[in-house]
């Protein structure tokens, strides 16, 4: 079942999305080599807690830190470690939940560690546009399969791969609410998109084979190629005739 939000839910989860953005403002100032994944946990955790919002990851189904930091051939939900070094070179996703007043927002940004190869800095531009160009579709009438085609389409046209297993996501006073949004599929297909719906897009990407592994951690989610991946994500309301972007900051590019 969708649930679509009142304005006052939807004024509560802007609230989240601004914290949100304001985590990776923050981020994009402090990521540097040397620093260890758990580093910025810390940051993610503070910002959030000084800003009045709930960590929501921590504790979700056990999982034990307040953001997931992924790098290079991790795709999603890598556990923040203080033996998990960044070096010059990394990508590094990090995918945050805030919650205000019991509801929520969700996204995720990969950070380039200094000067990068052509291979490294083309797979974070792509899985960024392949939300650019699926949001685009978003708006009352239009289907959740408009949305997964765009992404795909994208995706495999540049040479990478789609995560099967993961999916984009419905998001409110629980984290993940449906509709699902998978990164794969056919437009015309799925729900019907309409006005105070609020979702979750996120490409994750793999550079080379789609196929994917869980390590004994029961969390963190690599390539099993070993290739890289990357992951870009935004929590979106869907308006009268379009939609709003509730989780960047001004002047974010
Ligand atoms: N933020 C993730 C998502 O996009 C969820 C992370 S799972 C958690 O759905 F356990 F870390 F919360
Ligand atoms: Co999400």
């Amino acid at each position: 079942m969708i649930i679509t939000k009142s304005e006052r839910e939807i004024n509560l989860m802007k609230e989240a999305g601004r914290v949100v953005a304001l985590v990776f403002k923050t981020l994009e100032e402090k990521i540097h080599p040397g620093m260890t994944t758990l580093d910025i946990d810390s940051i993610v955790e503070k910002t959030m807690l000084d800003n009045n919002c709930i960590p929501a990851e921590k504790g979700y189904y056990g999982y034990p830190a307040s953001a997931c930091v992924s790098v290079n051939d991790t795709l999603i939900h890598g556990i923040p470690s203080s033996k998990i070094v960044i070096h010059e070179g990394d990508i590094v996703s990090v995918d945050i939940v805030a919650t205000y007043k019991g509801y929520s927002a969700d996204a995720c940004r990969t950070y380039k560690v200094g000067t990068l190869t052509e291979r490294a800095n083309r797979i974070v531009d792509i899985t960024k546009q392949a939300f650019f160009e699926a949001v685009k579709l978003v708006r009352p009438g239009a289907h959740i399969g408009d949305i997964s085609e765009a992404i795909q389409k994208f995706v495999e046209s540049h040479g990478y791969n789609v995560v099967r297993e993961y999916t984009g996501h419905g998001i409110g006073s629980h984290m993940h609410e449906d509709p699902s949004i998978p990164n794969y599929g056919r437009s015309g297909t799925g729900p019907v998109i309409s006005k105070g719906m609020a979702l979750c897009i996120e490409p994750m990407v793999l550079e080379g084979r789609k196929d994917v592994r869980t390590l004994g951690d029961g969390w963190t989610v690599k390539s099993k190629d070993g290739k890289l991946t990357a992951h870009y994500e935004n929590t979106v309301i869907v308006t009268e005739d379009g939609y709003e972007i509730i989780t960047m900051y001004e002047g974010e590019e």
